[in-house]
């Protein structure tokens, strides 16, 4: 994966500014207590329940589901190797068993929120 080395600088300059909306946003919607969070929960869970739930146990319950298929999100969430920065490589990229979701920026965030807010402490 080798970066394409037109716009360095233009792609520099939007990180930077994607940095300082995501940081504006995460601010005012969670404030500086609630730093896990990067996007909303509630959002997340409406998404997860209409979209994710066909496949994955999207729930706080640890049981197992129907299928070995699809990992219960609460199984994701305690999983040692699980981060913000893998759930989100994970649904910008296609995947053969998984449809392809198109999510917005937005979407994923909130997912990702929800996802993680169902880690145990
Ligand atoms: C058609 C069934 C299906 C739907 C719908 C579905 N998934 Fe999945 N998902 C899978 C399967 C199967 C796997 C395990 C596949 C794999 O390992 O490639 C998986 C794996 C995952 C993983 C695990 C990644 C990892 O690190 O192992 C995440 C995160 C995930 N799905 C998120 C979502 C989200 C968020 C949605 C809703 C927007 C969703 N999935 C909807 C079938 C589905």
């Amino acid at each position: 994966m080798s970066a394409p080395s037109g716009s360095r600088r233009g792609k520099r300059l939007a990180v930077a500014v994607g940095m300082h909306l995501f940081l504006v946003a995460w601010f005012a919607t969670t404030g500086p207590l609630h730093s896990q969070q990067l996007g909303d929960t509630a959002a997340g869970k409406r998404l997860a329940t209409e979209w994710c739930s066909a496949c994955h146990l999207v729930g706080p319950e640890v049981r197992r589901g129907a299928t070995d298929l699809a990992p219960p999100f609460v199984e994701l969430a305690n999983d040692a190797s699980t981060t913000e920065f893998r759930l989100r490589a994970f649904l910008m990229t296609p995947h053969k068993r998984m449809p392809d979701f198109k999510l917005s920026r937005e979407q994923s965030d909130d997912l990702i929120a929800y996802i993680l807010s169902l880690r145990r402490p």
